[in-house]
């Protein structure tokens, strides 16, 4: 086992590559399933997700060859099962992708309920909704999503009753190699979503409106293998725009989308952040004035992400005055708030806001992370609290993050891992 460990105040200084898109990549790769054919697959990031994904794909018996540390040839020809063991696809949420890509290319599916970070209740009924206006059967049976279409999937128009990332993406696998036009309404936005349309046009889908409310899926009865790279990943590009925000210091941001950033610059820079825009590149510049309060609220793509919402709280802990986060997407998204409590953040929740009464300094102190998002909240604070922050169960940090502690250690953060000794 082994925890973070960062001695702080830092100034930041420097520049740092983002990796690939957790989101995407699962996706990209559970949809794999569906090509039946050989895929290469680069810009993952060395993440337990993916390689839990690479490894769920393995024991379905797919042909998984690592030919970087970023790029995976995988051959789904050869798989022999349509199951995932409920104690390996527990371990994280993206595992029943495997549901919609099973249904989609076998027409039935036995896949252990995810796992995932714990913001409270995360039904999947819309996921259930999408297959079985496709006609498939389905039960949730021992702790197993069990379905199948003794007919064979069809095309269907699907209406989503609330925005989800997760149903949408299980839709499009399981109607991509249906017979006829599918259409999906309400359907979320995110670019992990436009990225996995992307990579099944790729491989001779017919995919259209990916990226809007509507998306229309015309099945194809066989695809085709493909090389594919995946986007950047926008989550880790914000948490590393918070660290220099939040410690004052300017760093250059490599290898990102400023599109996808939208909402989190636009954002940051009413609290006074300045940002210069490359192509591929941002700069947060140094901060020369204090920084103003903001009232934030989280929404689904385009609007601000969710999953910036713990990030966010420790900078708003450094602006001096009142700021707000209104989490609208989880119903308990705020299990981070009692950890910065015992760094002396001031911060009261209710009724889904968070009131954040910022500019008391951060105190180092031992906390650990509650979720991958919260961990990441842990890190930035660690880098802004004055002394020695321990981590511990880093392992959610390490779910989403690639090489977060020698990127910040690049970044001249004084931060490493330490192993802890067994307490025997
Ligand atoms: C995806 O989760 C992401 N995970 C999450 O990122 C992210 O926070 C979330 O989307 C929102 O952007 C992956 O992509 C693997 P949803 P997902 O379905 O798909 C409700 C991270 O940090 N809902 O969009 O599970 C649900 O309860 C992780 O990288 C239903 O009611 O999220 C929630 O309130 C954490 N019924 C809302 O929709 C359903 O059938 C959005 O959930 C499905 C969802």
């Amino acid at each position: 086992m082994e925890k973070i460990v960062i001695s702080g105040p830092s100034n930041l200084f420097g520049s740092v590559k983002i990796s690939g898109m957790k989101n995407a990549a699962v996706a990209v790769l559970f949809a794999t399933i569906t090509v039946n054919d050989e895929c290469i697959i680069d810009n993952l990031p060395d993440i337990s997700d993916v390689n839990l994904s690479l490894k769920l794909l393995e024991n379905m018996g797919a042909i998984v060859v690592k030919l970087s540390d970023t790029k995976y040839k995988i051959d789904t020809r050869t798989i022999t099962t349509i199951t995932a063991p409920v104690e390996e696809a527990g371990k994280m949420r993206a595992s029943y992708y495997i549901a919609g890509a099973c249904l989609s290319r076998f027409g039935v599916c036995k896949v252990g309920l995810p796992g995932g970070c714990d913001f409270g209740s995360r039904p999947i009924d819309q996921h259930i909704k999408a297959f079985e206006a496709m006609g498939a059967k389905v039960r949730i049976d021992e702790g197993y999503i069990d379905a199948s279409a003794v007919n064979g999937m069809r095309a269907a128009n699907i209406y989503f009753d609330c925005v989800t990332v997760g149903g949408t993406i299980n839709a499009i696998l399981a109607a991509v190699r249906n017979d006829g036009l599918t259409i999906i309404d309400n359907a979320a936005r995110e670019p992990h979503i436009v990225d996995l349309a992307n990579f099944l046009n790729f491989c001779g889908a017919d995919i259209t409106g990916a990226g809007t409310d509507t998306i229309k899926i015309k099945g194809q009865k066989q695809l085709h293998g493909c090389e594919y790279t995946i986007i950047p990943d926008m989550i880790e590009a914000g948490t590393f725009m918070i660290a220099a925000a939040a410690t004052g210091s300017e760093i250059m941001i490599e290898n990102i989308i400023p599109k996808h950033l939208e909402s989190m610059t636009s954002k940051l820079s009413e609290t006074g952040i300045r940002f210069e825009e490359g192509d591929e590149t941002l700069l947060v510049c140094k901060r020369t004035e204090p920084l103003r309060p903001v009232n934030v609220k989280t929404l689904p793509y385009p609007g601000f992400p969710t999953d910036m919402n713990p990030q966010t709280a420790v900078l708003l802990c450094c602006i001096n005055g009142i700021s707000r986060i209104n989490e609208t997407i989880f119903n308990d998204r705020f299990r981070y708030v009692n950890e910065l409590r015992r760094m002396g953040a001031i911060i009261d929740i209710d009724n889904g806001i968070a009131t954040i009464k910022g500019g008391i300094p951060l105190k180092a102190a031992s906390v650990r992370a509650v979720d991958l998002r919260a961990g990441a909240a842990m890190v930035l604070a660690g880098l802004v609290a004055e002394g020695n922050t321990s981590i511990d169960d880093i392992f959610y940090i390490e779910r989403g993050y690639d090489s977060i502690v020698e990127k910040l250690a690049s970044l001249k953060a004084i931060i490493k891992r330490v192993k802890i000794q067994d307490i025997t």
